[in-house]
């Protein structure tokens, strides 16, 4: 097979291993040139690229050909035919990021990991870059991805700090767990909601580590309250955006919320029992402070109403069609859709219709 970039790939052997797995995924996914997406995806998914040993077995046991698996594996950029770093760098060159500079900021990258022309990992093997269109959090313009973790408004010079943030970092992927949706900490009636957004800017401006105070919080008090995440609301410049809904169902945006902003919220709607009361009386007052300034910087800092001039003038002029709810509902939470109207046209046309 006439292969792209086979240099060292071709010496690859396969193993016992390599041959259940290829033969399976052909029973499964099917022998016909329809399946050639599919089973280059899942030999993406444990490999990391497209090994051409891998790829010639494809082609003996099925009826696909080689030069349809390098027209479609050359065609789309989601396949790749060198072995990846450890981790994947996208740098966005997207509209926004490459008016704020994104040219700038890959070639920082490649001069911090010592990658010549034409090569995208570095030679320990721990990072390969790769060009990426919009990353969906353009107001963070220009913006880098590390294996899902998000560093915004970079310039060449904060490269370096990047890449060791993200290795000294104690995030982990395992983390994700706690991102999943609506959980109520402790048993018991629920004494409100707390929304955060989870969108990719909220994301990008940490509203995960935002998440994980808020979850510690309120376990540490005991407070029967439903952390729920919730789509982009609209305001992503003003992220992470923490929503308060009492049971009454009054409501209390808090933007550019900070992990150590959490606790203060939490107990200015929650009552802890015992001794927090106090510490609860006392943080309220100094929210309360914050949200009585007629200055525009410590109010977004903390609470922010949508009646607000600012906000209002900024949310009302977006009409949200297919992302409806987006900020009240979980995205994946098809019982809170359908409570909503979610499936109602598709009803409607498998019932009604001829
Ligand atoms: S253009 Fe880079 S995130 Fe949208
Ligand atoms: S992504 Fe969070 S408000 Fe838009």
């Amino acid at each position: 097979m006439i292969y792209p970039e086979t240099d060292t790939i071709s010496n690859i052997e396969l193993s016992d291993d390599d041959i259940e797995f290829i033969d399976r995924i052909v029973e499964e996914i099917g022998r016909g040139e329809e399946s050639v997406i599919p089973i280059l995806q899942a030999i993406q998914d444990r490999y990391r690229y497209l090994p051409e040993p891998i790829l010639k077995r494809v082609c003996e046991i099925t009826d696909i050909t080689p030069s349809q698996i390098i027209g479609v594996s050359t065609f789309y950029t989601q396949f790749r035919h060198r072995p990846v770093g450890k981790h994947i760098i996208n740098v966005c060159h997207g509209t926004a990021c490459h008016v704020k500079g994104s040219v700038s900021i890959q070639d920082a990258f490649c001069r911090q990991l010592r990658l010549s022309e034409n090569i995208d990992t570095d030679p320990e093997g721990i990072f390969t870059i790769q060009k990426v269109a919009c990353l969906g959090c353009c107001t963070l313009a220009p913006v880098v991805q590390i294996d899902g973790i998000t560093y915004g408004h970079l310039t060449p010079d904060t490269v370096p700090k990047v890449l060791d943030d993200f290795l000294s970092s104690s995030y982990k992927l395992s983390h994700k767990s706690e991102l999943d949706d609506g959980l109520i900490i402790s048993e018991g009636e629920e004494k409100g909601e707390i929304r955060l957004g989870l969108g990719s800017c909220c994301i990008a401006k940490g509203s995960d580590k935002v998440r994980s105070e808020l979850i510690k919080s309120v376990q540490k008090h005991k407070i029967r309250a439903k952390i729920k995440r919730v789509g982009c609301v609209g305001i992503c410049h003003q992220t992470p955006l923490v929503e308060v809904v009492m049971p009454n169902k009054r409501s209390y945006l808090y933007a550019k919320v900070t992990p150590e902003d959490v606790e203060s919220i939490v107990l200015r709607h929650f009552k802890p029992k015992g001794v927090f009361r106090k510490i609860a009386n006392i943080t309220s007052k100094i929210i309360d402070k914050a949200l009585t300034d007629e200055s525009w910087e410590p109010i977004t800092r903390y609470s922010i109403s949508v009646r607000d001039p600012h906000v209002s003038a900024f949310l009302e002029k977006q009409k949200h069609i297919a992302t409806e709810y987006a900020g009240s509902i979980s995205p994946t939470d098809l019982d809170e859709y359908l409570e909503n109207g979610g499936f109602i046209a598709l009803k409607k046309c498998l019932t009604e219709l001829n």
